[in-house]
């Protein structure tokens, strides 16, 4: 009999095809309740996750075969890492394969938001634009600026080498220092926190969501940005306050945002909806064609990995050797 390989959700046909010779596919097309996915768990042997689907205890504890449960993304919030290893489950993500594609959205978003891309089309679109005007969508510069990049992993570098073009300072926070090496090619300097808050003209966050991480931004880090500042983000919702967010955009506290993850996904925060200087998008960091076949592959390859007895190559970061 064929290992039982359940699919969450819909996954890239590449990928099917590359497992379908070796397992046996369960596969869902719609998002699963928790009922449901503890069904489909019972009896898998291993399991393709959504960052959509919270991979908890219950679920973990109906897995009685599972061998690996491998989350298609690199981001594994959604999953408890740290129960799973203990009941000898392997858990994988997809890290090395979606940092350029996510960072050329960062890089979408920085000039979208600076430059009102969104709102100047809606308002080409509504039959608003009368003809040329000197004060028609003025926005902020980005070349020759400041952008502050909090978490300097394979996505912040990608962000800081596409800004070496664009003739930017770029500053740097995270907790250990780059190579000295490594810095002078990226162009970047190490700031502490409070500075890269108060001096970035652009601040863009690429930290995972953890305990510490969790409202990074708030109050009273917006209250040390510049009122010129643009604030990105494509992490995860929760690193920021959303609410300190709505109020700081709302009273001028910010020139803009641009969210592609946000704390209540898909619910927006109450207020954003009506913000002009809030660039909302439906979390598609690494939504190309190419990377979500290469995400796609890699986590078929986990796959094959853990039901070949080997360990997956590619772990998530600290799961227990
Ligand atoms: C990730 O990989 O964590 C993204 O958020 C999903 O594309």
């Amino acid at each position: 009999m064929k290992p039982i390989v359940t699919v969450t959700n819909i996954f890239p046909q590449v990928a099917l095809d590359k497992l379908s010779s070796e397992c046996d596919l369960k596969i869902n097309r719609t998002s699963l309740t928790k009922e449901e996915l503890k069904q489909k768990v019972s009896g898998s042997d291993a399991v393709i996750s959504y960052l959509t689907d919270r991979i908890d205890q219950d679920i973990i504890d109906r897995g009685t075969k599972l061998k690996i449960i491998a989350n298609y993304g690199a981001g594994f919030n959604n999953i408890d890492v740290t129960y799973a290893s203990e009941r000898g489950i392997w858990v994988t993500n997809t890290p090395n394969v979606l940092h350029e594609t996510t960072a050329d959205l960062t890089w979408a978003m920085i000039l979208g938001t600076a430059r009102q891309i969104v709102s100047a089309d809606r308002y080409t679109r509504e039959g608003k634009f009368q003809g040329w005007g000197a004060k028609l969508f003025l926005g902020g510069d980005v070349y020759e600026k400041t952008l502050g990049i909090i978490g300097l992993g394979e996505i912040g570098r990608s962000v800081a080498r596409r800004a070496l073009g664009f003739n930017m300072r770029t500053l740097y926070h995270q907790r250990n220092l780059l190579p000295r090496e490594e810095e002078k090619k990226l162009n970047v300097e190490y700031a502490t926190f409070e500075k890269i808050l108060r001096a970035s003209d652009f601040l863009t966050l690429h930290v995972p969501l953890t305990e510490e991480t969790e409202y990074m931004i708030g109050n009273d880090e917006i209250a040390l940005m510049k009122k010129t500042a643009y604030l990105i983000h494509t992490a995860r919702g929760k690193v920021i306050d959303d609410y300190a967010l709505v109020a700081a955009l709302r009273e001028g506290r910010l020139a803009g945002a641009a969210l592609d993850v946000y704390e209540d996904e898909p619910e927006l925060t109450e207020g954003m909806r009506e913000l002009e200087n809030l660039m909302i998008l439906p979390h598609i960091g690494s939504a190309s064609f190419e990377t979500r076949d290469k995400m796609a592959l890699l986590v078929a390859d986990n796959i094959l990995d853990a039901l070949g007895g080997k360990a997956p190559r590619s772990l998530v970061p600290g799961y227990p050797k």
